[in-house]
């Protein structure tokens, strides 16, 4: 079992970290914005995987225990990136202190049409429509088994685009039994607007019985300790995130991940694609979510904050407005591993500051 939290909290450190080097990224950037983003993206996981062959575990750079886990550091890869956990290893190179691999499905399946990720370039943004192209449970798990990272990982969970919604809470419990051995924590992801419906799922006629059977499990499953986190969407009206937050309080859920991608097209004068929006438009959004749901949820749940962070004051901006732990995506395509250096670097020197 590959869980930080298993190998209990006092680890001791490692030696350096070994970080890739930030500065070929601006040199590759052009060849890899001149393909097809998908493709790009395929060669980058692939380029990660390789690079995780020479993964060394590292001292932890900003230790904090979060959820009853051991994070090396207060920064995360957002969920979608590494979707099959694939290159987990490679990627825990760049100096994340935890990785989110999923959206994984019970089931394996193809996801929508192509073409289904766009860049914009000029917003630092991206639109995408995936719906959950992945390998299926099985597989992540099998993978998930060898990895070397010694990070946190979570695993985010959702249902197959087939099942019907009255189906749901099967396919997340069938998720989480096949993928709870091998998860740091689970993410239940019930705000991705890609897969239709399934933001239905934050309704609270919906959520409660969802969680509910969820929370069974984890019980079934006898892991010692495996925090549960409920992903939202950004787009939520204020009374909706409200009886969310209630809800949660009265469960023995750990936290929530504050946000997903976005619907909206606020502030955008261009032509967007149809799907989820992430990136820089998303910043002001995810920040006013984290923080309304700090106070809904006073200090004893969990918060990870994702949503637009392009810079190490971004980070720390979400670290401020209320996040425990700060997780990216879009900014990585954008920045490349210079992001991550100088968001941990923006963390680091933010705790100083507030010791
Ligand atoms: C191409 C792409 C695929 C994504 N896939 C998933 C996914 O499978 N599951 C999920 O919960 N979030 C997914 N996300 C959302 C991210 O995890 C994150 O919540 C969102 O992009 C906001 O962060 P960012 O602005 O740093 O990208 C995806 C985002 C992108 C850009």
């Amino acid at each position: 079992m590959a869980g930080a939290a298993a190998k209990g909290k006092s680890r001791p450190a490692e030696g350096r970290v070994r970080h890739l080097p930030t500065v070929w990224y601006p040199l590759l950037r052009p060849a890899l914005f001149a393909l097809d983003p998908e493709r790009a993206h395929r060669i980058a996981l692939e380029a990660f995987r390789l690079a995780g062959r020479g993964y060394r575990t590292g001292a932890a750079t900003a230790p904090v225990e979060c959820m009853g886990l051991h994070f090396p550091n207060r920064l995360g890869l957002a969920a979608g990136f590494d979707k099959n956990a694939t290159a987990v290893d490679g990627l825990g190179r760049l100096g994340f202190g935890f990785i989110e691999v999923g959206t994984v499905t019970p089931r394996p399946q193809a996801g929508q049409p192509r073409p289904r990720l766009f860049r914009l370039p000029a917003t630092g943004a991206l639109v995408n429509r995936l719906g959950f192209p992945n390998d299926g449970a099985e597989a992540v798990a099998a993978r998930l088994r060898h990895r070397r990272y010694r990070g946190i990982v979570g695993i985010n969970i959702g249902k197959n685009a087939a099942t019907p919604l009255e189906r749901a809470v099967d396919d997340y419990v069938l998720a989480l039994r096949l993928l709870g051995g091998v998860a740091d924590y689970v993410a239940i992801n019930v705000s991705s607007p890609n897969t239709p419906a399934l933001r239905e799922l934050q309704a609270r006629a919906h959520l409660e019985p969802l969680l509910s059977a969820l929370l069974a499990e984890r019980l079934r499953l006898g892991r010692r300790h495996l925090p549960l986190l409920l992903k939202i969407s950004p787009d939520l009206t204020a009374p909706e995130l409200a009886e969310i937050a209630a809800l949660v309080r009265t469960l023995p859920l750990e936290g929530v991940i504050a946000t997903n991608t976005t619907l909206g097209r606020a502030g955008l004068d261009v032509a967007v694609p149809a799907g989820g929006l992430s990136g820089r438009p998303l910043k002001a959004l995810a920040r006013g979510v984290v923080s309304a749901l700090r106070s809904l949820l006073g200090p004893d749940f969990t918060i990870i904050g994702v949503g637009g962070v392009d810079s190490g004051a971004a980070a720390l901006d979400l670290r401020r407005a209320g996040a425990d732990l700060v997780a990216l995506y879009t900014g990585l395509v954008y920045r490349g591993p210079a992001l991550v250096r100088d968001a941990l670097r923006a963390l680091g020197d933010g705790e100083r500051a507030s010791e």
